[in-house]
C-alpha cells in the first residue's frame, strides 16, 4: 500500500459483518468519518449523495450492500429469497444511472444464484459474501495493472492534468487515473500533477488534492476554467482521467468537463488517456449516444459549498453529472488487460466492421 493511503479505506465490511463501512466522502477534506450502512435505504442514499462515489467504488459498495441485505432475508424458501434479493438489487441499481460498474456488480452478485441453483439460502448467503469480496479484490488487482501499464508510457518529471477523482477514494485501492501517479511516486518519477477542482461537486479539490497530498505527491489545484492557459504554458504533458462507462465504439462517459478537456488536449496536441478496468467497458452500449447521463439537483450549482446562495432564486439550472467524450479525441483507453481503441483510433468508426472487430478482440481478451 502507498504510504499515506493505508489508513484510507473507501469500502469494507463492518467487523461484525452486518454492515458496510464507508468513508463518508462528503465530509472530506475536513474530516475522515466512517459510517456503517445496514439497510438498503442507507446504501442507496450513500451512493446517491456521493458519500461513496467513483464508478468502481459504487459497484463494490453495492455488492457489499447486497450481501449485507441478503443476510437479513429470513425466507428459507429459495424462490422467495431470490425474489427479495432481486428487488433489493433493482432498487440499489437505481441510485445512479451512468456508471456501468454499479449494475454490472449487482448483476454479477445475482448470477451467483443462477450458477448454484441447487444450493440452500444459507449457502447462497455465504457465496454472495465471497463474490462481493472477489469483486473488490479483482478491482484492486486491476487498478495496480492499469497503473503499471500507464506508467510505461510516462517519463519522469512530466506534468499530468487530471479531472474529478479517479483515485484511491474512487476504487478499492490506488485508483485508475491516479494509479500510475502513485506507482511513479514510489519509484521517484517526480510527476507534477494538476488537479481540476471539478465543479460543481469539487471532487478534484476535496478528494484528488487531498489524497495526492496525503501521499506526498506534488499537486497543484486549478479551477476548471484554467486548464487552457496551463496547457498553453506547456505545463501539461498528458491528461489522464477515469471513466464511468465506455461504449463499444470507444466513446467515454466521465465526469462533466472531461469532454472539454479532451477538446483542449486535442487543440494543444497533448495525449489524452482514459484509464479504467475492463468492467467499465459496456459492449451492450453501441455509442456514447446510448449512455444515460445523470442530471442532478440545481442546488449543487447555485448554493452547495457557498456560505450563501450565489444565483438568483428561481434561475434555470442545467446540471448533468457526466459528459461523453467521443472516441476520436481519446489517445487510448488503458485497462488492466491492455490498451484498447488505440490502434484503430484514427480509423473510421462509421464502419460497423471496425466495431464488430473490436467486439471480437474484447471477447477474446476476456475469455
Ligand atoms: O460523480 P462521481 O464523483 O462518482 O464521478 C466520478 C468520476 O467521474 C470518475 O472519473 C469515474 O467514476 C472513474 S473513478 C475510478
Amino acid at each position: 500500500m502507498i504510504a499515506g493511503l493505508a489508513d484510507l479505506q473507501t469500502v469494507r465490511f463492518s467487523e461484525e459483518g452486518d454492515g458496510v463501512v464507508i468513508l463518508d466522502q462528503t465530509q472530506l477534506p475536513e474530516r475522515e468519518v466512517y459510517v456503517t450502512l445496514r439497510t438498503a435505504e442507507e446504501i442507496w442514499e450513500a451512493i446517491y449523495r456521493l458519500k461513496v462515489r467513483g464508478a468502481p467504488a459504487i459497484g463494490i459498495a453495492a455488492a457489499y450492500g447486497l450481501s449485507v441485505c441478503a443476510e437479513q432475508i429470513t425466507a428459507t424458501e429459495k424462490g422467495i429469497f431470490a425474489q427479495k434479493l432481486r428487488e433489493v438489487a433493482r432498487y440499489l441499481s437505481g441510485s445512479r444511472p451512468t456508471a456501468v460498474n454499479l449494475s454490472a456488480a449487482l448483476d454479477r452478485m445475482l448470477s451467483v444464484l443462477d450458477v448454484h441453483p441447487d444450493s440452500t439460502c444459507e449457502a447462497w448467503k455465504k457465496m454472495l459474501r465471497h463474490e462481493a469480496t472477489k469483486i473488490r479484490e479483482e478491482d484492486a488487482m486491476a487498478c495496480r495493472m492499469i497503473g503499471e501499464r500507464m506508467l510505461d508510457r510516462l517519463r519522469p518529471g512530466m506534468g499530468i492534468l487530471t479531472h474529478c477523482n479517479a483515485g484511491h477514494l474512487a476504487v478499492s485501492e490506488l485508483g485508475t487515473a491516479l494509479s500510475p501517479i502513485y506507482l511513479g511516486q514510489e519509484r521517484g518519477y517526480g510527476f507534477r500533477v494538476y488537479a481540476d477542482e471539478t465543479r460543481p461537486l469539487l471532487q478534484g479539490a476535496r478528494l484528488t488534492a487531498y489524497e495526492l497530498r496525503k501521499a506526498g505527491v506534488d499537486v497543484t489545484l486549478i479551477c476548471d476554467n484554467m486548464a487552457a492557459s496551463l496547457m498553453r504554458k506547456g505545463c501539461v504533458d498528458a491528461v489522464i482521467v477515469g471513466c464511468d462507462r465506455v461504449a463499444a465504439n470507444g466513446d467515454v462517459a466521465n465526469k462533466i468537463g472531461t469532454f472539454g478537456l479532451a477538446i483542449l488536449a486535442h487543440h494543444f496536441g497533448i495525449p489524452f488517456y482514459v484509464l479504467g478496468p475492463t468492467s467499465t467497458i459496456d459492449m451492450s452500449c453501441p455509442t456514447g449516444e446510448a449512455i444515460v447521463i445523470e442530471e442532478r439537483a440545481a442546488e449543487e450549482v447555485t448554493e452547495m459549498w457557498y456560505a450563501h446562495r450565489m444565483a438568483p432564486e428561481g434561475i434555470s439550472v442545467y446540471n448533468p453529472a457526466f459528459d461523453v467524450t467521443p472516441h476520436e479525441l481519446i489517445t487510448a483507453v488503458i485497462t488492466e488487460k491492455g490498451a484498447f481503441y488505440e490502434k484503430i483510433i484514427s480509423e473510421s468508426f462509421a464502419n460497423p466492421e471496425t466495431i464488430s472487430n473490436f467486439a471480437a478482440q474484447f471477447e477474446d481478451i476476456n475469455n
